[in-house]
Formats: structure tokens, C-alpha cells, sequence
């Protein structure tokens, strides 16, 4: 009892056992000693100098003034030890010595570049998620840098969206799932370790969602939708601590995301009681004008304050206008106090007031320079990332000692490319990026050749190069294609009306492919590219996205069989521009295709089957996955039980490998239409081959759950159907009926 009196009392005077100050006594103790400006200068980030990730208008000299007169809060795009010391020594010269925030895009790794974002949640390998963001936050942490602006956890239907490489793909679950495990792998041990970095969780909300798949466009839709599909692995973030958030570019149902009361109030700072906080995405509050949300700076900075942004990254507006808005009573001083005491709250427990210095530190970066262990984990990250979409007659694994192979394409001796979009740090560093002839080559005997022809530019007319490919491709035994759309055509403001094969490409496979020389095509791409001719006519296809620093290597793993392919596609691949959106959760509507020759009023194209080219959930391997015994335990639930499943998988085919197990459900009937199939779990699994695995899954109600049009999140009792398979098609099915 006189333990628990003692808790009190010090926890009545804000502090903690040891009798030091709690934060919450420090930040509002350094709050009583703040100006207006100062407190609102905490609310105020700036890009640096020497790269920008977005429109800039900076004045260098001025910005290094106002960190000297603690008018700055945060600093982006500074990276590097000395250089964020030089800009924390700048705030050190401030009244209140309150050091700087440094953030950056660290969005797929940092010197280590991983797969981009896209390609790693098709490995669903949350393990290996997590460890790649631990080590993109170690070796960023060790630049100085505090702060990343990932993960994005948007989830998207449109493959025309440029940003669909950032994120998780299509699926709720499964986005909320890689979403953890990013900010478990960003933050580590806790906010304060050295080697952890704060997460950021965006682009709240529904950025994902724009019309027409055109980047920065607006999302109008039901808030029945959001809640479900598109806020549940922000919500589930909140949850786990992230320690900001980041608002978008769009406006929802009319309101811009950066000023939205009902997303930043009501449910992230009211509802789900977040404690981090909200930093603007660049410019947005000030683009509320164009927007025709507000009228000039003045209204841009009192709605996104009232809206719930904490920080404003570049639109300059706080500082013009949010002092002067508090004198003349418009805004409450208190949500000022608010903001800043947010942001205060996150440089204490980073540590930065009781050493400002503690994460730019020279040594530890150089150890980072090139960490091999590192690279180590970015080469098997690379070929687990890889879908196998076609191997007709086993091509591959083609073997080491294949006489000449030749290598066609316009990303064959790329280097930089192979980082994909978002890498915004050591773009010079082609030394270190490993091209794929230079992963093939030294995966290849000896004895064999290794010829190369580029054959076209990645995104022009030129067909001056066809020949010489050509008459490449006649030389060799095999041909391997490596062709896709350009590294820099996927990513922020990258959406593209048409998404096959840039310029001349697919002209230049079909040349190749009349030389009658076995193909086998690597398919690099930020997002799903429409490529019908190359999958109904090339024998073997590898989606390889973009694999980073050790691309080439990871390559070479799956062409020659080192590592067996198990990726698995996170988005629904389309037939045409003209079916997007297209994905597997969709509604059944009133008069569903029932096959794709019937076409006489159901809900379908006339000139097309309803089928994408290629299933959520899909990929092959090199050996034969055999599905059996689905077995529930029982067909008749009552209200909180558990419904265990299991299902026998078997490798039935010549070589060891991993398969991803997919659990999905059908609420039958609902108050609401319900989905034709939800994800509602997955393992991935090791099976040698010759063996047999039983996987197991539990539902409770819980996951049975859904938004209703009134917003309430219940289950129905009803009956459900249990799907398990091996991708969003391909499943067995059981029935059960659940009732309360
Ligand atoms: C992007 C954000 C990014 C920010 C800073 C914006 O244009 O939308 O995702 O974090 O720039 O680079």
C-alpha cells in the first residue's frame, strides 16, 4: 500500500519513481517558458537544401536564420552526421535550445536498398519486413536521422496510382499486417534507442483511393468504405504506438484530408486516443487554397489547426499566420499548446534534449557505409519479393551451365534503376548496385557465355538496336528479357493512363521472339502492368519489381534455381486499362457473370471476361503445392467459440519450398452486402519436398466483424463460407453457421 501512496505522490508532481520529472512534466514545464512564436516555431518544418522531395521555395539563408531564432521545429531532407550536427548546433543558438526533428523518406531501406515497398509485401514475409525496416533504421539512425517518413499504408485498387510501389497492395488485412511490421522493425526497442527511428503512418486517409488513379486526386466515397478498407491499418498503427502520423494531398467527400475534423479529431486524437502527432504532407495546407477550401494563408493555417495538423511541412503558413490568428482570438491558444507539446513530447523521448547530438555521430555511420551483413539479408529479401507468373514446360530454373545465354533488354547493366522510386539518398552510388549481367554473370559457369544486347530505350521510339539484339538472341541457347516501365515511372505523381511496357518494348520482344530461342522475361515495374501478348506467348515470367541494392544477385538466385520462388501477388493483376478498378473483394451485385460466355444482362463488359490476367494471392513455384483435407471443427458455432481450421498441404514436386497458405471468408448475407472473399489470414510455410504440412488457422467473431451504414462494427449471426487455398481463386471450401 505505502508503495502504491508513494506512486502517487510522485506521479501527483509529474515525476517517476526515481523522483525525475515524467515527459509530460517536462514538456509542459518547458511549455510555461515559451513564447507564441516559439511554441508555434515547434509546429514549423522546413526542407533542406540539397535535395527536395517535392515543389520548393525556400530561402537558405532565411531558414538558417529562423532555426537560430527557435522558429523551426523540424528540418526534412537533412541527412548525414556532420551535416545534421551543423543544423542542430544552428537550434542550440536559440533561446530555449530546443533541438531539431531531422526526417527523411527512408522508404525501401536507406544505404541498403530493398525491394520497393510493392515487392515486399509480395514475399508476405512479415519477418522479413520487419528486419529490413530494423535495418533501413539502423543505418539511417546512424545519419542522423530521426525520423522516417513510412510506412505508407495506403491501401489501393488502381494500378494506375504511381504510389501503388510505396505501399501494400490491395488488401486490408494484409496492408495492416505489413504495416505493423514496419513500424515494429522502424521503431525497435522504443523511441530512444539508437538505432530506432519515429514512424510515420500515411497518408491519412484514403489517398489510395483517388479518382481515376491520378495522383493527388480526389476520394469521394462512403464512410462505411473508409472505415472498413481504408482506415483499419491506421487505426491498428495508432494501436501500436506509431509515433506520427502524416495527413494526404486528397480531400475526402469534399474536405481536404489536411483540414478534416471527422478523420483527425474525431477518430485519430478522439476515438482512438492517439498521442503522437500529425504533420501535414508537404505544401498541403497551403494547397487548401487551390483547393477552394480556403480562401488565403490565413484560412489555409486556422482550418488545418482546427482539422488536427500538428506540423507544417514546407507550405510556410503556420509561422505567417498561426500568432497572429491566436491574438486576434481565431484560434485557441490551446490548440497551439497542443501541437507543440505533441512534437516536444516525441524529442524527449527521442532523447534529443538530453544530448541533441546523440544520433549524429560519425563512427557509427561509417559502419554503415557498406554493411555486408546487410547486404547479405537485401539479396534474399530481393529473390523472396519475386513472383514466378509463368514457367510453362519448367524453363527455369534454367541451369549454371547453359552454353550462351543472353540478356536483352533495356534494364539489363542498369544500376541505380534497380533502387526503384524513393530512394532518395545515394543516387550516385552505382558502384555498389549489383546489375543484373553482373548477378547472372557470376552465378554462371565458367564455360559459358554471357552476351548482351539493350536492344531499346526504356521509354522512346528508337528501334535503331532491334537488329543487333536480334542477331544477340540468335547466338544464345536462352534468352533472358528484362523489360518493364522505367524505375522513375512509378512512385509520387508517377500515375499513367496506360500501364504496359514503355516505347517500343514489347515490339522488341516480339522481334526476339520470332528468333523461336527459348525466353524466359523478367518484369521490372513499380506497380501490375498489363503485358497480355508476353503471358500468352513467352513460356517463363518473373515479376521482379525493383529489387535494390543487391537486385542482380537476387535475380541470378531465382533464374538458377538457388532460391525456389514463393512471392505471391499483393494486387490484382488487370486485363486492360478498361477493367480498373479490378480486385478480388468485390461485391457479388444483383446479377453477378456466372461464366464469361454468358454476357446478356449480368454485370460484365461485353468485349471482356470479368477474370483479371493474374489473381490476387498468386504465384508459382518450382514445385507442385497439393491442397486436401479441409477440415473445420466444427459446423455449428455459437457465439464466442472458436472455429479451429486446418488444411494438408503437400510438396508434390522436385524441389523444397515455401508456400503461402491463404485463409479467406464469405459472409453470406449481411445488413449490409459483404464481400464474394476476404483475406483473414495467411502462413507462410517451408515444406521439403516429398512432405507434408498441416497448416492451422482460428476464427473468433471478432473477425467477423464489419461496418455497417450506420458506422456500428458488429457480426451477424449467418452463415459463412471458409475458403483456404493458394490464392484468391484457387480454394477449398466448407460451410459453417454461426450464430450468437
Ligand atoms: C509525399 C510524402 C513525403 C513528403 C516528404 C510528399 O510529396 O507525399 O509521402 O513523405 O513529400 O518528402
Amino acid at each position: 500500500m505505502k508503495r502504491v501512496y508513494f506512486l502517487l505522490a510522485f506521479s501527483a508532481l509529474g515525476m517517476n519513481v526515481y523522483g525525475q520529472k515524467t515527459t509530460d512534466q517536462r514538456v509542459a514545464e518547458l511549455l510555461s517558458k515559451m513564447t507564441l512564436e516559439e511554441k508555434v516555431g515547434q509546429m514549423v518544418q522546413y526542407s533542406g537544401f540539397e535535395y527536395a522531395t517535392g515543389p520548393q521555395h525556400s530561402n537558405s539563408a532565411a531558414v538558417l536564420d529562423e532555426i537560430k531564432k527557435g522558429k523551426v521545429g523540424s528540418m526534412l531532407n537533412v541527412a548525414g552526421a556532420e551535416e545534421t550536427r551543423a543544423f542542430q548546433k544552428l537550434a542550440m543558438q536559440s533561446r530555449l535550445k530546443i533541438p531539431l526533428l531531422f526526417g527523411q523518406d527512408v522508404i525501401h531501406g536507406y544505404r541498403t536498398t530493398f525491394p520497393v515497398n510493392i515487392g515486399q509485401a509480395a514475399s508476405w514475409d512479415l519477418g522479413m519486413i520487419e528486419k529490413s525496416e530494423r535495418i533501413a533504421a539502423t543505418e539511417a539512425s546512424a545519419y542522423g536521422i530521426h525520423w522516417t517518413f513510412a510506412p505508407m499504408v495506403d491501401i489501393a485498387r488502381d494500378p494506375r496510382w504511381g504510389r501503388v510501389m510505396e505501399g501494400p497492395g490491395e488488401d486490408t488485412y494484409l496492408g495492416t499486417q505489413i504495416g505493423l511490421a514496419r513500424i515494429k522493425g522502424f521503431q525497435g526497442k522504443g523511441l530512444g534507442s539508437l538505432d530506432a527511428v519515429m514512424a510515420c503512418a500515411k497518408h491519412f486517409a484514403a489517398y489510395g483511393a483517388a479518382v481515376g488513379g491520378r495522383d493527388y486526386n480526389s476520394v469521394d466515397m462512403s464512410l462505411r468504405q473508409l472505415n472498413e478498407t481504408y482506415l483499419p491499418p491506421f487505426k491498428a498503427a495508432s494501436e501500436a504506438g506509431v509515433a506520427t502520423f502524416m495527413n494526404s494531398f486528397n480531400d475526402i467527400n469534399g474536405i481536404p484530408a489536411t483540414a478534416n475534423q471527422y478523420i483527425q479529431r474525431n477518430l485519430l486524437k478522439g476515438k482512438w486516443n492517439y498521442k503522437g502527432f500529425v504533420v501535414s504532407d508537404w505544401g498541403s495546407i497551403g494547397e487548401m487554397i487551390p483547393h477552394g477550401y480556403a480562401k488565403d494563408t490565413a484560412e489555409a493555417a486556422e482550418k488545418a489547426i482546427q482539422g488536427g495538423s500538428d506540423m507544417d511541412m514546407e507550405s510556410r503558413v503556420y509561422m505567417a499566420e498561426l500568432p497572429k490568428l491566436v491574438k486576434e482570438g481565431k484560434v485557441d491558444t490551446k490548440l497551439v499548446d497542443d501541437a507543440a507539446g505533441r512534437i516536444l513530447t516525441k524529442k524527449f523521448e527521442m532523447g534529443l534534449f538530453d544530448d541533441p547530438y546523440r544520433f549524429s555521430n560519425e563512427k557509427r555511420q561509417k559502419e554503415q557505409v557498406n554493411n555486408q551483413e546487410n547486404r547479405k539479408f537485401g539479396r534474399e529479401f530481393g529473390s523472396k519479393s519475386i513472383v514466378l507468373l509463368k514457367n510453362k514446360d519448367n524453363i527455369l530454373p534454367l541451369s549454371k551451365t547453359v552454353k550462351t545465354v543472353a540478356l536483352i533488354g533495356p534494364f539489363g547493366k542498369e544500376t541505380v534503376s534497380n533502387h526503384g522510386f524513393w530512394s532518395v539518398a545515394f543516387k550516385d552510388d552505382t558502384q555498389r548496385i549489383v546489375s543484373q549481367f553482373d548477378g547472372i554473370k557470376n552465378q554462371l559457369d565458367k564455360n559459358s557465355t554471357l552476351l548482351y544486347a539493350k536492344g531499346c530505350n526504356v521509354d522512346d521510339q528508337d528501334k535503331t538496336m532491334f537488329a543487333e539484339a536480334v542477331e544477340t538472341a540468335r547466338k544464345a541457347d536462352v534468352v533472358i528479357m528484362t523489360l518493364g516501365e522505367g524505375h522513375a515511372m512509378s512512385g509520387e505523381a508517377k500515375s499513367r493512363s496506360t500501364i504496359g511496357f514503355s516505347g517500343v518494348q514489347e515490339e522488341l520482344l516480339k522481334e526476339i521472339a520470332k528468333t523461336g530461342k527459348p525466353i524466359v522475361l523478367m518484369i521490372n515495374a513499380g506497380r501490375p502492368l498489363i503485358f497480355n501478348w508476353a503471358a500468352d506467348h513467352i513460356p517463363a515470367i518473373v515479376y521482379t519489381w525493383w529489387l535494390g541494392t543487391e537486385a542482380g544477385n537476387s535475380i541470378a538466385d531465382i533464374l538458377f534455381g538457388t532460391v525456389n520462388p514463393g512471392g505471391k501477388l499483393p494486387m490484382t493483376f488487370p486485363r486492360t486499362e478498361g477493367q480498373i478498378p479490378v480486385y478480388y473483394n468485390h461485391y457479388n451485385t444483383g446479377r453477378p457473370a456466372k461464366n464469361n460466355t454468358d454476357r446478356n444482362y449480368v454485370s460484365a463488359y461485353i468485349d471482356l471476361d470479368n477474370d483479371p490476367k493474374f489473381p490476387f494471392g498468386f504465384g508459382l513455384s518450382y514445385t507442385e503445392f497439393t491442397y486436401s483435407d479441409l477440415v473445420l471443427s466444427s459446423e455449428n458455432l455459437k457465439g464466442d467459440q472458436k472455429l479451429n481450421i486446418s488444411v494438408t498441404v503437400s510438396n508434390t514436386g522436385k524441389y523444397d519450398g515455401e508456400e503461402v497458405v491463404q485463409l479467406y471468408i464469405r459472409d453470406l448475407f449481411g445488413k449490409v452486402v459483404r464481400p464474394v472473399k476476404e483475406l483473414k489470414g495467411f502462413k507462410k510455410i517451408f515444406i521439403k519436398k516429398g512432405e507434408t504440412k498441416k497448416v492451422e488457422f482460428t476464427l473468433t467473431p471478432e473477425n467477423l466483424k464489419f461496418f455497417d451504414d450506420e458506422l456500428n462494427f458488429d457480426w451477424e449471426a449467418g452463415e459463412f463460407d471458409i475458403m483456404v487455398g493458394t490464392n484468391s481463386q484457387n480454394v477449398q471450401t466448407k460451410r459453417v453457421n454461426w450464430v450468437k
